[in-house]
């Protein structure tokens, strides 16, 4: 084997398609996916490449330090991709210790053992951080997020996320530990777990149960499909400069309300509905405490140094999801019993 990489978080939304891609592209390569198995972790989400030849799994949470320094020594890692996080806003509106836990703690553990494996040699090593535009806070109806805007966290989730890219940056400042740090935008895709906007509505709609939107349902996202940022994540894994952070967005921004009224509209084709039949599950509800108003990000800076640009239009990366989470109903049962339904009940009280 070439390298051997350890990818955190495999077996969530993001992290299933980066080990897909990086097992299928980089035969040659040995891809350890370690994963704590969260509500959010689901191995089905890799049952196509779970016989890989250079695919292995290790469950372990990165919160435990002794086990993750044993598993870096184990496979002797030339290179981490850490995606693993509780990842949703609302749940650490609920609560935030689970976020201090994994995203800050987590990560300090997994900085500490390549610290402690690289410490005699760290050509060619690279420790690449997942992050989110949601460190940068909240714009205003204009403007976007650059690399240089100062960090404004505004949630638990994004507060811990600035933490841990923060560390990531200290350990490389001070300790010479070779790191690059990605900042991206709301995702979308397969394999999306039904508590996020887009499956959950998705969901919704084809049960015809009310649509929750917050607010007034005017906050702004930029929309990313997953695919289109596993690839970024190949890009600047292997050519992204050391010690850089690259912003990574999909120059595709949506009101909430105008998205929800986007999908609704796709899924009454779908599903065969009268145009406008969906639209009436709409439900405004009370708002999310220090909901962010708008994000947006400016993506350039990945664009001119590796050539990234997204390369799926948001109706085609809508109707590819659609038409997943329609041929996969098995999935989607599964994982819309046990813990997420009694989260459900109690986030919506419906
Ligand atoms: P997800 O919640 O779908 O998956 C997270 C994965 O991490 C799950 O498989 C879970 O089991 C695992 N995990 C959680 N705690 C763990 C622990 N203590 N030890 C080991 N594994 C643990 O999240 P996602 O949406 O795929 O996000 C992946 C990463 O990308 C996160 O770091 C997130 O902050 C970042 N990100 C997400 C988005 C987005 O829109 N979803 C956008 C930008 C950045
Ligand atoms: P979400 O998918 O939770 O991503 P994030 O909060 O990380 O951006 O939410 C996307 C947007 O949709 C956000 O503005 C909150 C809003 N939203 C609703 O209006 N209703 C919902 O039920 C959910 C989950 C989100």
């Amino acid at each position: 084997m070439k390298k051997t990489l350890l990818i955190t978080g495999g077996a969530g939304f993001i992290g299933s398609h980066v080990v897909r891609l990086f097992v299928n592209k980089y035969p040659d390569y040995k891809i350890v996916n370690l994963d704590a198995l969260t509500y959010a972790g689901n191995l089905e989400n890799l049952k196509d490449i779970e016989n890989a030849p250079n695919y292995v799994f290790e469950k372990a949470d990165i919160t435990d330090g002794p086990h993750i320094n044993s598993i870096f020594e184990k496979y002797n890692f030339d290179g981490v991709i850490h995606l693993a996080a509780e990842s949703h806003v609302d749940r650490s509106i609920e609560d935030p210790n689970a976020f201090i836990q994994t995203n800050v703690m987590g990560t300090a553990n997994l900085l500490n053992a390549a610290r402690a494996l690289w410490k005699n040699n760290m050509d060619g090593k690279r420790f690449y951080h997942v992050s989110t535009d949601e460190v940068y806070g909240s714009l205003g109806e204009e403007g976007f997020f650059l690399e240089t805007t100062p960090y404004d966290p505004q949630s638990p989730y994004s507060a811990s996320k600035a933490a841990s890219d923060h560390l990531v940056r200290a350990y490389g400042n001070t300790y010479h530990l070779p790191f690059v740090i990605t900042n991206c935008s709301n995702n979308y895709g397969p394999n999306h777990f039904p508590e996020k906007l887009v499956p959950l509505f998705i969901n919704n709609i084809k049960n015809n149960k009310p649509l929750p939107v917050y607010g007034d349902g005017k906050y702004t996202r930029d929309w990313l499909y997953v695919k289109d940022h596993a690839r970024a994540i190949d890009m600047v894994f292997h050519d992204g400069r050391n010690g850089e952070t690259y912003n990574i967005g999909g120059f595709n921004e949506w009101q909430n309300i105008e998205l929800v009224k986007l999908l609704c509209k796709e899924m009454d084709v779908r599903l065969g509905r009268e145009l406008g039949t969906s639209e009436q599950l709409i439900a405004y509800i009370k708002d999310r405490p220090g909901h962010d108003r708008r994000y947006a990000i400016d993506a350039n800076k990945l664009n001119k140094e590796l050539g990234w640009y997204p390369s799926v239009t948001f109706e085609e990366g809508l109707r590819l999801t659609i038409d997943w989470y329609m041929a996969n109903e098995d999935w989607l049962n599964h994982v819309t019993s046990g813990d997420y339904k009694k989260y459900y009940e109690k986030q919506y009280k419906m």
